[in-house]
């Protein structure tokens, strides 16, 4: 292990000394400035293992609200770090990158969200967490791949449901639910790529393995999926199924959770369409870095400011999320 190079706090040069311990001094710096790092299962492997905690969309939120933390280094996409400072607002929230977007936040601009709900008063608007601030404030309840199921089966059956921005997780659900809903057009550029030619390579050269998918993925993909879930319950799957072999469609980062729940088993990652790209790969989670966190825990920026006002309108629907949803499955 190299040498630490004091100081850490202080003046910081922009481009960490080649000598630091990156680890250690994020870890020191998580100590000093009372920080938690929270992270979502698509990150680098090496944040991951940096992090207080590692989760999926729900239980991040959870986690978020739930901190005595002063500050909450956010390594996810920047509408996830926003839920934090939604929840939390009296902490500082941090975001090693902040064009860490995502595609589906993008398909829904707010403009366009607020004319289809005015288009259609009656309905009632349930919308995927991936999306922004602005979008949340004009939605009435909040959802996440874990919950979205257990929340529509809540709505009386005789009020209509708009569903924005994943069109792909929209057919899913109304499939499982037979509730019919109107849905909003987006899809994330991740999951909208993977390859049904390759999955089914990738089954026939393995076929005791098991498919699991992330129900972003499109019908031609889940339909051969054995198990669809968030990222949380595809990791479960993984340890509480008796398989030797499981063939992963949803993003690459999440094999780095399974192989380390049970290393014993192997794990296949879907290819992508375009066999010349990682398609696999989200590109917005990829832009954290170790050396990102480590800037950012240093200079305390970039952070998540909102404007109180859109804060507490998109507040609403998220804790109608929180008190709509089942119970933790896990600790
Ligand atoms: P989860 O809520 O299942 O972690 O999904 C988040 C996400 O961005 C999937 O692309
Ligand atoms: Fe957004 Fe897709 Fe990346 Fe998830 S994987 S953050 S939905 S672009």
């Amino acid at each position: 292990m190299l040498p630490m190079s004091p100081p850490l706090v202080g003046s910081i040069p922009s481009i960490p000394p080649s000598s630091l311990d990156l680890e250690a001094a994020i870890r020191q710096m998580r100590h000093e400035k009372n920080a938690v790092i929270l992270a979502h299962y698509y990150q680098e492997p090496d944040i991951q293992d940096l992090a207080d905690f590692v989760g999926d969309s729900l239980e991040l939120s959870r986690k978020a609200a739930a901190t005595d933390a002063d500050m909450i280094v956010f390594c996810g996409v920047k509408f996830m770090a926003e839920v934090a400072k939604i929840l939390s607002p009296q902490k500082k929230v941090l975001l090693p990158d902040m064009r860490a977007g995502c595609s589906l936040e993008t398909s829904c601009p707010p403009a366009s969200f607020k004319a289809f709900r005015e288009a259609h008063p009656d309905h009632v608007a349930l919308t995927y967490i991936n999306c922004s601030a602005e979008v949340k404030a004009l939605s009435d309840i909040i959802v996440t791949s874990s919950n979205a199921e257990a929340i529509i089966r809540q709505i009386p059956e005789n009020q209509e449901i708009i569903f924005a921005p994943d069109w792909h997780l929209g057919q899913f659900l109304i499939q499982k639910t037979g509730r019919p809903m109107l849905l909003w057009q987006g899809a994330c550029m991740v999951h909208e790529r993977f390859s049904e030619e390759g999955l089914v390579r990738l089954k026939t050269r393995h076929p005791q393995a098991a498919i699991i998918a992330h129900p972003e993925c499109p019908a031609p993909i889940l339909r051969h999926a054995d198990h669809v879930g968030s990222t949380s319950s595809l990791i479960a799957f993984t340890r509480n199924t008796p398989h030797q072999t499981y063939i992963v469609a949803t993003e690459l980062g999440i094999l780095h959770q399974m192989r380390l729940a049970s290393p014993e088993k192997t794990f296949l990652d879907v290819p992508g369409l375009d066999s010349t790209c990682a398609c696999n790969a989200c590109p917005y989670m990829r832009m954290n870095t170790v050396e990102k966190l480590y800037q950012c825990m240093a200079t305390e920026q970039p952070e998540i400011i909102l404007p109180e006002a859109l804060r507490l309108a998109a507040l609403r629907p998220l804790e109608t999320m929180l008190a709509m949803s089942p119970p933790p499955v896990r600790a």
